[in-house]
């Protein structure tokens, strides 16, 4: 949600042109974050506005990136070939939570029409009502919707008080975060601290690349505290003094680049050195060295380390594909594969789960399993609930985070609770995790994500290694979860014996998984021309049950989401008691029969559709020839284990939402109102 990109050089020498395409190809690699608006922040060329000479200049626009990066273009005012030894940029792109998508909502923020203080922000400032009043109330002006505003003009504030004549840049952003409430990473840029920056981050994320042309002066940052004597008494915040607390060249003539990002996958290009910014630290940047500083020493470490980025660039460019989301597709046989890979030993049926080992016990003793999570990740939790019963032998809750909150669901200590989420950051599923944790029970994540916020909160977890999701319809990273949740069942019943051959029957079906997958995406001309026949429709209704449920509701999803058709996922058991009545040789329906435990009651919902005119697109197993009778049309799958069939039969459901959008001329990457990664509750 929003999408925050900085660059600064030092040392370095680079021309406007440089600095203005490093700002766009970052913000570019963000767009899955929003697309509504966006901007920059760069050094003005100087024109004495205030006593340094610094002046910044801030260029905003509606819409996506790319037209941003054309208005910057037509700027004359800019000597593009200008070169800067050390210069600051920042810049946004918006996911719009308060105040239409428009210029001036846009990001970067200023504090006032001179820009001295100028701010990105991800997330939400919860308390901002009260902070504009106060900030009215000393004369200041509003001039956008935004709950951000109140930061850069907070600064200003706070900057003009006699106290804070000497102070630094990040004990100043320190101060006014200290009276921030909410969700948030912002990076902060000002004409008083020119070729410095400063980001903070509390829930949002936030990391810093470092590429340095010659040797740093060391991997780890020790963080400085910062003790407060008296809450609420600004001039009394004293610094516990770290002399190391800094990372630097070692050499001073060598220059140094820090890149600051809300993802990994725009900073990659650049540098594979990165550092995770955490809740509450304060990163600054001033005279190249980047310091961190905390205001309390709270939990967590008294060190950030420089990681090294495991994600390769080809993995977050599209190649030959249309769009990500195509290429995420059929990317399933390696993501699956991805998977499992070194977690299954097919020849003697164990399942190693790393990140598990050190809660085993527990895991094993729990009482319940509750599986938590948002959209597609929920839809990944439901369609595992049975081979989880079945095979943990426990009662499994699966709930969508944000009604999990509103009913106070009762938790114990004995639960074993599961967060689910490809990006890790969701805001509803971590603030379920935060619940749970408080109730005291065990925390487990299963995320895309290595980093993120639900895979750092969390006390283990399984890592789906699906690769970077990018398309904003989630698609790899549901097959991946599926896998990772069948293998946590296979975990759970290593010791029972009863169960040896069913789950004999799982391993066998995971291995020969990732072939099935390519032959089903070989089906992909099929469903190209069924999409042709389908995208003028109003309306989409697909049907099944049993572990297909699942497969139903995210296949809807799908095509709500990118061809803006209305679509809905129907438990066949419930057709007769509503649904039947949209049944018509009009209305476009689908229905998933594999041959599992619900074959005969699938057949009487298709007797049902058929008997009222309709015309059923069967999705079914291809030696099924009773069902492809039935049918008006059927699209032919390779037959698994009932568990894993629905990995099978989404994996149509999802070309077909991407074709019909396509045929609907909409930008599948990018549907409409959303983002990848929701962190506003
Ligand atoms: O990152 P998460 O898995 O936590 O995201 C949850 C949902 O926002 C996400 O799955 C959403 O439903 C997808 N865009 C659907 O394709």
């Amino acid at each position: 949600m929003c999408g925050i990109f900085a660059y600064l050089n030092y040392r370095i020498p680079k021309t406007r042109r440089h600095i203005l395409e490093t700002l766009i190809k970052g913000l570019q690699r963000l767009e899955y974050r929003g697309y509504d608006s966006a901007g920059v922040a760069i050094d003005a060329p100087s024109k004495g506005a205030h006593e340094n000479g610094k002046q910044i200049c801030v260029v905003k626009q509606q819409g996506k990136v790319e037209v941003l990066a054309e208005k910057l273009r037509g700027m004359a005012e800019f000597d593009f070939n200008d070169e800067m030894l050390c210069h600051v940029g920042i810049a946004h792109t918006r996911w719009a939570t308060h105040g239409v998508p428009n210029e001036v909502n846009s990001h970067p923020q200023r504090s006032d029409p001179e820009n001295e203080f100028v701010v990105v922000h991800n997330g939400i400032v919860t308390n901002y009502k009260a902070l504009k009043k106060l900030l009215e109330g000393k004369g200041f002006k509003f001039e956008s919707e935004t709950d951000t505003e109140v930061i850069p003009k907070m600064l200003k504030y706070l900057h003009q008080q006699p106290d804070a004549k000497d102070i630094s840049f990040s004990t100043l952003v320190e101060r006014v975060v200290k009276e921030l409430e909410g969700a948030f990473a912002i990076v902060v840029k000002s004409v008083h601290f020119p070729g410095e920056v400063v980001a903070t981050k509390r829930g949002s994320p936030l990391l810093i690349g470092v590429a340095c042309s010659g040797e740093l002066s060391t991997d780890i940052i020790p963080i400085r505290y910062c003790k407060s004597i008296s809450e609420g008494d600004h001039s009394k915040v004293v610094p516990q003094n770290n002399p190391l607390g800094s990372l630097h060249p070692v050499d001073v003539e060598c220059g140094v680049e820090y890149y600051f990002a809300s993802d990994a996958s725009a900073i990659v290009e650049h540098t594979r050195r990165v550092i995770f910014v955490e809740d509450d630290d304060v990163a600054a940047v001033s005279g190249g060295h980047l310091s961190l500083h905390r205001v309390c020493r709270g939990p967590g470490q008294d060190c950030r380390a420089l990681q090294t980025l495991e994600m390769e660039l080809q993995q977050i460019v599209k190649g030959s594909y249309n769009s990500y989301m195509q290429k995420e597709i059929f990317e399933q046989p390696d993501s699956v594969l991805n998977t499992m890979r070194g977690r299954l030993k097919f020849e003697s049926n164990i399942v190693m789960l790393g990140g598990l080992k050190d809660h085993v016990k527990v895991i094993k003793r729990c009482r319940r399993l509750i599986l938590i999570g948002c959209g597609t990740s929920y839809h990944a939790a439901l369609a595992t609930r049975q081979v989880l019963e079945e095979l943990s032998e426990l009662p499994v809750m699966v709930e969508l985070a944000s009604d999990f909150l509103d009913r106070h669901t009762p938790v114990f200590r004995d639960d074993v609770c599961f967060f689910i989420s490809q990006s890790g950051e969701t805001a509803d599923t971590l603030m379920a995790l935060h619940f749970c944790k408080e109730n005291g029970a065990l925390t487990v994540g299963v995320t895309n994500t290595v980093g993120s916020s639900i895979s750092r909160v969390t006390e283990c977890g399984i890592h789906i290694n699906a690769g970077p999701e990018i398309g904003v319809a989630s698609t790899k990273a549901y097959t991946s979860q599926v896998v990772a949740l069948v293998m946590f069942a296979l975990f759970m019943s290593e010791d029972r014996i009863s169960m040896t051959q069913r789950r004999k029957e799982i391993f066998k079906g995971l291995e020969e998984l990732p072939d099935q997958i390519r032959k089903v995406l070989q089906i992909d001309s099929d469903v190209k021309e069924l999409a042709g026949e389908m995208y003028k429709q109003l309306s989409l209704l697909i049907m099944g049950r049993g572990y297909n449920y699942a497969t139903c509701l995210e296949g809807a999803l799908k095509i709500k989401e990118i061809t803006y058709m209305h679509s809905e996922g129907i438990l066949s058991g419930e057709l007769k008691h509503g649904p039947l009545a949209l049944i018509d040789d009009k209305m476009p329906v689908i229905m998933i029969i594999p041959r599992d435990g619900t074959y005969t009651k699938c057949h009487n919902a298709l007797k049902q559709v058929t008997a009222r005119r309709g015309l059923p697109v069967v999705l079914c197993e291809e030696n099924d020839k009773e069902t492809i009778s039935l049918a008006f049309k059927a699209l032919l799958l390779p037959s698994t284990v009932d568990c894993l069939q629905g990995i099978l039969a989404v994996i149509p459901l999802q070309l077909l939402s991407l074709h019909i959008a396509n045929l609907r001329n909409m930008d599948v990457d990018c549907p409409r109102n959303l983002a990848k990664s929701v962190t506003v509750e």
